[in-house]
């Protein structure tokens, strides 16, 4: 597990924006040696251009990678070993904010929303779980959910909210597992953060824009001007970098859901029966009674 973040290698997807800068600004600061790895080589430029003259401007470097491509992101990972000896702390955070008219998504709308949302992570985790078990030094991976996953979301979010859930649950099971390799899990969900997620429409590869049902609504997102009072990037920055080193299962940015997430919980647990079942190692399942 991760105790200080000196000299630590940190690979974060979608760090060139919005929550991933935020992250990587942090971790910098605190001492770590930062890869932006992101879709966009403007979004690359323009982090590069904030770091630079900074005192520790040394310590970022970038990769143009799409998440979904698995044979670039391999390429990423071997770059990784070959430069660093291999990554500390991986941060799945690349994601898009697909929205739309539910009766109207295609194919290529679920397959953007859950390609990058959730084949993204799980190709993170893929690419960098032996990589991080092999070294031995132990380390941490944050998966950037949402709180869309843990309350019902309205029908124009739904492969969203789904895409992120997945991430969530995903993070949950693998966490025991990776512990055995001194290798903490945390699932960050966040509300509103200033980013540049309204431009999801851009990040859309070309053979997913034809057929696709949520043009209009990916164009109107794209006119969405960010919040005020949204959270600052780096405010969440702060949070993720003090949950990697108290290994936090879940980081929370916001509580205005509190009610809407213990309503859910608690209609899953009003529809649930009282019988006791009792789990073989097989993990079939006989009820208590039979004995
Ligand atoms: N901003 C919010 O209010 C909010 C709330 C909840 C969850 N999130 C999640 O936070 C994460 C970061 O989003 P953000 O709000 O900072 O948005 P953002 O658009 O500012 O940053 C996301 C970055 O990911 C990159 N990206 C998109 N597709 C990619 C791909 N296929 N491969 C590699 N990089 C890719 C983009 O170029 C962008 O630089 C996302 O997973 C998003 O779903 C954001």
């Amino acid at each position: 597990m991760i105790e200080s973040f000196e000299g630590k290698i940190a690979f974060i997807t979608g760090g060139a924006s919005g929550i991933g800068l935020g992250i990587a600004k942090v971790l910098v600061e605190r001492g770590a040696q930062v890869v932006l790895a992101d879709l966009r080589q403007d979004h690359i430029d323009d982090a590069l251009a904030e770091f630079a003259g900074g005192g520790r401007s040394n310590a970022v470097s970038a990769l143009q990678l799409d998440v979904t491509n698995r044979e670039k992101y391999r390429e990423a990972a071997q770059k990784m070993q070959d430069e660093f000896g291999g990554i500390d702390i991986l941060v799945n955070n690349a994601g898009v904010g697909l929205e739309g008219p539910l009766l109207e998504a295609t194919y290529a709308d679920y397959d953007f929303g859950f390609g990058v949302n959730v084949g993204g992570v799980i190709n993170g985790f893929t690419e960098f779980m032996p990589q991080m078990i092999a070294h031995g030094r132990g380390g941490h991976i944050v998966s950037t959910a949402s709180l869309a996953a843990e309350v019902v979301m309205p029908p124009q979010m739904a492969i969203y909210a789904a895409s992120k859930a997945a991430v969530a649950h995903f993070c949950e099971a693998v966490k025991p597992e990776l512990m055995q390799h001194d290798i903490g899990v945390s699932i960050l969900l966040p509300g509103p953060v200033k980013s540049r997620i309204h431009e999801t429409i851009d990040n859309r590869p070309e053979h997913l824009r034809s057929g696709s049902g949520f043009v209009a609504s990916e164009k109107k997102l794209s006119r969405r001007i960010v919040g005020g009072n949204w959270m600052e990037p780096t405010e969440v920055g702060n949070l993720v970098a003090d949950g990697i080193l108290s290994n936090a299962t879940y980081l929370v940015t916001h509580g205005f859901f509190k009610d809407g997430m213990r309503a859910r919980a608690e209609a899953v647990l009003a529809a649930t029966p009282d019988t006791k079942e009792v789990f073989d190692s097989f993990g079939n399942y006989r009820d208590e009674e039979e004995d």
